[in-house]
């Protein structure tokens, strides 16, 4: 399976959002990676519904956000009905799991799970056929631009092995401090989706550094 490019939409210029909205549009990105902090879970407030919403209703690819907010199971209908197509949540944020992965499959999307750097993947044993994909933090959540943990691409090795042992389908996700020099190495350990903000909208091409992320593992 091709990769699929994910950028984060928080690196982009909200004063220019509608440009940055096109521009992930007309390039090889499959997903628009939208991340919900609720200053809560994580040391951070982006933004909201209104702004989830505006994306949704110009992006022409799917929205994948990505809950880093406590109590996510109270937000699953809202986020469909603003158009979100992939929906994650913490697994350390997440008292009924279970439950929950079922609720956003129910309401029609595609249930992640995220994990922190932190947190064994062995945690996923009973859950791995409730996912359609593990999100893996390859930095501590809350902030783009940060410095890649590089003993994500071994969780990432493991984790992709126990999909197979299991027979499990689900993708796995990395997102954090992903750009050129680890992209390769993140792929051929097992990555599906790739999610890129500051090395794709910090470049002077981001089309061209999408495209290069999209070949990275040619
Ligand atoms: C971090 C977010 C990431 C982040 C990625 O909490 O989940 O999606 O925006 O940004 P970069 O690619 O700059 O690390
Ligand atoms: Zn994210």
């Amino acid at each position: 399976m091709a990769v699929i490019v994910a950028p984060s939409m928080l690196s982009a210029d909200f004063a220019n959002l509608g440009n940055h909205i096109d521009l992930v549009n007309s390039s090889s990105a499959g997903l628009f990676h939208l991340d919900i902090m609720d200053g809560v879970f994580v040391p951070n407030i982006s933004y909201g519904f209104p702004l989830v919403e505006t994306i949704a209703a110009r992006a022409k690819k799917p929205l994948d956000a990505h809950l880093m907010i406590v109590n996510p199971e109270r937000y699953i209908e809202r986020f469909a009905q603003s158009g979100v197509d992939y929906l994650s949540v913490h697994i350390e944020a997440s008292v009924h799991l279970h439950r929950t992965l079922q609720q956003i499959r129910d309401a029609g999307m595609k249930a992640g799970v995220a994990l922190n750097p932190h947190t064994n993947i062995t945690s996923l044993e009973y859950i791995l056929e409730e996912a359609d994909y593990i999100l893996i933090m390859s930095v501590n959540p809350g902030f783009a631009s940060q410095k890649f943990i590089q003993s994500s691409i071994s969780k990432i090795e493991r984790l992709k092995e126990m999909i197979i042992k299991r027979g499990a389908s689900c993708l796995i996700e990395v997102d954090g401090g992903v750009n050129g020099e680890n992209a390769g190495a993140l792929v051929k350990a097992g990555a599906d989706i790739l999610v890129a903000g500051s090395y794709v909208f910090g470049s002077p091409d981001p089309l061209a550094t999408i495209d290069s992320l999209t070949n990275c593992s040619r």
